[in-house]
């Protein structure tokens, strides 16, 4: 979803655009109905884009490719992002999120060392370290009971990750990495929940959009813990914007938390009810317990990117969610035979 919105957004900007993924989402999902094909269809239709059906693990297709052209910029969207995907094949988490990363970079250090690079890391990397911050409870949500929310000098290490957390995290160090070694031109974003027009969301990635296509399709919902764990949640656009900023910046290397802040987040049982209000339906709520690896609150703290980049997000979460609903309302056809 990330890459198709970053895709859009640079060639409308007169900039020519390779697009390389091999749509392998919706089979990470355990999923046999499309998901990012829509994308691909979509982008398909815009001027300045190329797109390149191919695999991030398969060195050979990635230097054919970069051999032909010249990159400014690539930004590394591909990637597996279920977290239960990589407890069940850690393995192949690694192939596609450490590995994967190393290749496309090893691409970047021999075919166009001068481009800007970034990495859509995760705030996963500071796993069960987070939960080392005392939450107060209130009526509808967990918050941080002494802190706003988490800087880029959190420790990253000596806790429990989850393989997911594990192989972003090596992604990350070695992004940071390069620029270090071969000095590229990178930024590692640590991102909150990200969503927006043309998520296919599912149980395990990308809450926001799962929860309203079940409204959408009257379907109940699974709630693992008490539905009172916060999230930040950044509208897609704002975060393209914080790309390009980047892009267009004079630094070298950063490492940016990246989400909507303090003054956009949301508990699941506050998106239950604002789904309640914008569909006009009730579902029911199934509660199972906790899982293991469920941060009670997840908060960035977004002041590094605002101050390094000059940039501030724009949407609110009300009318984000708004708009997310009404994009699934107008397309609810893609979703047919989905659960
Ligand atoms: N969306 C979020 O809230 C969020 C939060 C934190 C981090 N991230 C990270 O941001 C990135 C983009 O997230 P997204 O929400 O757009 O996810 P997404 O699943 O919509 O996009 C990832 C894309 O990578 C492609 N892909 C997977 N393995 C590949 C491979 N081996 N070779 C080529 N393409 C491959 C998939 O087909 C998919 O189109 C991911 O790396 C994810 O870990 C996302």
């Amino acid at each position: 979803m990330v890459g198709s919105h970053a895709a859009e957004y640079f060639a409308a900007k007169n900039n020519k655009v390779y697009v390389y993924d091999s749509l392998i989402r919706s089979q990470i999902f355990g999923s046999k109905h499309p998901s990012v094909e829509y994308n691909w269809n979509y982008l398909k239709k815009i001027k300045n884009i190329t797109l390149l059906r191919k695999d991030i693990r398969d060195k050979k297709s990635l230097k054919e490719v970069f051999k032909k052209n010249r990159f400014e910029a690539i930004i590394h969207t591909a990637g597996q992002p279920g977290v239960r995907f990589s407890l069940k094949r850690p393995d192949e988490d690694f192939q596609i999120n450490c590995l994967g990363t190393v290749n496309v970079l090893e691409a970047v250090r021999h075919y166009c060392p001068q481009a800007a690079f970034i990495y859509c890391s995760s705030n996963k990397v500071y796993g069960n370290n987070i939960n080392k911050y005392k939450v107060k409870q209130q009526k509808t949500r967990y918050s941080f009971a002494e802190i706003k929310g988490i800087s880029e000098s959190e420790p990253i290490d000596l806790t429990g990750h989850t393989p997911y957390g594990v192989s972003k995290l090596a992604g990350d160090l070695y992004v940071q990495d390069y620029a270090y070694s071969y000095r590229m031109k990178t930024a590692v974003f640590r991102m909150s929940c990200i969503y927006g027009p043309r998520q296919f969301g599912f149980e395990d990635q990308g809450w926001l959009s799962w929860f309203s296509l079940r409204f959408l399709k009257g379907k109940p919902i699974t709630i693992f813990g008490d539905g009172k764990q916060v999230r930040d949640v950044l509208w897609v656009e704002d975060l393209i914007s914080a790309f390009d900023k980047f892009i267009q910046s004079k630094l070298q290397s950063e490492v940016f938390n990246i989400g909507g802040g303090p003054t956009r987040t949301l508990s699941l049982l506050e998106l239950v009810f604002l789904l309640e209000k914008l569909t006009n339906k009730k579902v029911k709520i199934i509660y199972e317990p906790w899982r293991k690896f469920d941060q009670k609150v997840y908060v960035s703290l977004i002041e590094k990117a605002k101050k390094f980049l000059g940039w501030i997000p724009l949407i609110e979460v009300d009318s984000g969610l708004s708009r997310l609903v009404s994009w699934m309302k107008t397309n609810i056809n893609l979703f047919a035979g989905r659960k």
